[in-house]
């Protein structure tokens, strides 16, 4: 039976896209290296009509299926179970695009395509593709897609799931689904298309999506800010908010230790107002990173952002600041904010969370919730940043210092999501904003999912995914 479907996979991409042997890590392997599968083959179609047929073809052998893009998910969600009997379906070479139409302010792009070349595409056109995130330079839209990735232009531009308006898919049963649109506006019905969004694979393999461009912003501004308090970076977005507007399109947050991650890690980088040292009461417990992104004169707007920190400053929510003099300087600060995720990773493994909390109450999530944890784990080392605007912190648990990483993980990891998201639930939010559920956090959302919810979830995946056949044991439990 195996062996019949290798054959028939090789009859449909070629001898050279199914791969069996050799090192496979790359796609077996987990991005943080939390998880360690192994593949019944690596699958690699060159077009929507090759997806729809190695879906067929797995499907009529009741071998499950595990999309893959960049595979740089953060949850256990993209690589294959243990048992060697998933097929993983990487859109690497699906790339394409499609479309561009600029009167519409749309571009369509097969699935495979990187983030960063998209990006790089629309401006090359003089438009803005606003998603941002650190694995710009691998992930794939059809994985943005999946995760409704967030990053850091939320504040003004919406996750993904904003970001698009059409999309291409196959679905569990090979058929395909032709939702290509470019249209702002459609009421004919049940909206196919969020339903895939977020999904992680688990519904249908994305093979083609329709995301809006934007007008590229004339001027765009950076400041890096030290803050007393997380009460004053909440302060801060306040303001940012009502001085800028539609202008504001990055406000992200930083502790302290986070930095100094960054600073220990990285010491050719340059952190603003923290050093590797990292528990210098003198040093600011937190900093903000500010983006102003306009369309009048640079001096203008300069002008505006620069009296902005001066009344932050008068009004005691920022306590020293600077502002990037040009691109270079911009992007060598927003480089330290990207680092934080690799500075972690040298620091060891650690228990990530992506939780969002109603942006007012977040100041008290953290006060409440980092005292419960030092009392269960004394000497506990929290690395704390993430997308204030958005209300979406990376509320990070790192073992103390001088621990063994693993065993920590070992011993501590249940207790800690525990209490973080019982934590999360009685402040109303949600245990995951931004990485999705994967197989790392499955078993915990019938707890903090309503009956109802996961009842309708369910029916959703039985209804599209009748033979379970797209990454299953993945959001919901096999
Ligand atoms: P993969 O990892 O390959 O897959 C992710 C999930 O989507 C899996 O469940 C997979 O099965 C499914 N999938 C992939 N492609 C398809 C498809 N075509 N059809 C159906 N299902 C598919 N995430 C954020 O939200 N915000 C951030 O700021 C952010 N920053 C990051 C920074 C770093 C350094 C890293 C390593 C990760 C970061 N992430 C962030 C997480 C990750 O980059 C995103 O989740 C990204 O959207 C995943 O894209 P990918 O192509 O790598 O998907
Ligand atoms: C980020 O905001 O940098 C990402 O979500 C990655 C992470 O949480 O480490
Ligand atoms: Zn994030």
């Amino acid at each position: 039976m195996t062996a019949a479907l290798l054959d028939s996979l090789r009859a449909i991409v070629g001898d050279a896209h199914v791969l069996t042997d050799g090192d496979l890590s790359a796609w077996e392997q987990d991005w943080r290296k939390r998880d360690r599968g192994r593949a019944l083959a690596v699958v690699r179609p060159a077009s929507t009509e090759q997806v729809a047929a190695v879906v067929k073809a797995c499907a009529a052998a009741g071998v499950s299926i595990v999309p893959q893009g960049g595979n740089t998910g953060l949850v256990c969600g993209s690589t294959p179970d243990a048992s060697g009997r998933q097929v993983v379906l990487s859109t690497k070479r699906m790339n394409a695009v499609r479309a561009i139409d600029p009167a519409n302010l749309t571009i369509t792009v097969e699935a495979g395509c990187i983030l960063q070349s998209l990006q790089e595409i629309a401006e090359k056109d003089g438009f803005l593709f606003p998603l941002s995130l650190g694995a710009e330079g691998s992930c794939t839209i059809g994985g943005n897609l999946s995760t409704n990735a967030g990053g850091t232009q939320v504040v003004r531009y919406g996750n993904t799931r904003e970001l698009c308006l059409g999309l291409e898919v196959v679905t569990a049963e090979g058929e395909v689904w032709s939702g290509l649109t470019g249209l702002r506006k459609d009421n004919t019905g049940y909206d196919l298309r969020d339903l895939f969004v977020g999904a992680e694979g688990t519904l249908g393999i994305i093979t083609a999506a329709t995301m809006k461009l934007y007008p590229m912003p004339a001027v765009q501004l950076t400041a890096w800010a030290a803050v007393p308090s997380m009460e004053h970076a909440v302060e801060l977005l306040g303001l940012a908010h009502r001085t800028l507007g539609a202008g504001l399109t990055g406000f992200e947050v930083m502790g302290r230790f986070a930095l100094s991650l960054v600073a220990k890690h990285f010491p050719q980088q340059r952190v603003p107002f923290v050093t590797a040292a990292a528990e210098s009461a003198d040093e600011t417990p937190w900093c903000v990173l500010l983006e102003n992104s306009d369309d009048e004169s640079e001096e203008h707007a300069r002008s505006r952002f620069e009296k902005l920190l001066e009344h932050a400053f008068e009004a005691g929510c920022v306590s020293d600041a600077v502002i990037a003099e040009n691109l270079t300087q911009a992007r060598a600060l927003w480089h330290v904010r990207e680092s934080i995720t690799l500075a972690q990773v040298e620091e060891g493994l650690n228990i990530k969370h992506d939780i969002s909390i109603p942006v007012s109450r977040i100041p008290e999530f953290v006060r409440v919730t980092d005292a419960l944890l030092a009392e269960k784990i004394p000497g506990v080392r929290m690395v704390d940043f993430g997308h204030l605007g958005d209300g979406n912190l990376h509320y990070n648990v790192q073992a103390p210092a001088g621990g063994d990483a693993k065993a920590f993980l070992a011993a501590h990891e249940e207790e800690v999501n525990t209490l973080v998201f019982d934590s999360v639930k009685s402040f109303d939010g949600s245990i995951s904003a931004e990485h999705g559920v994967g197989s790392l956090k499955q078993h915990k959302l019938p707890h903090y999912k309503s009956p109802v919810a996961m009842k309708l979830m369910r029916s959703i995946k039985g209804a599209l995914d009748p033979q379970n056949v797209m990454n299953p044991g993945r959001v919901l439990e096999a």
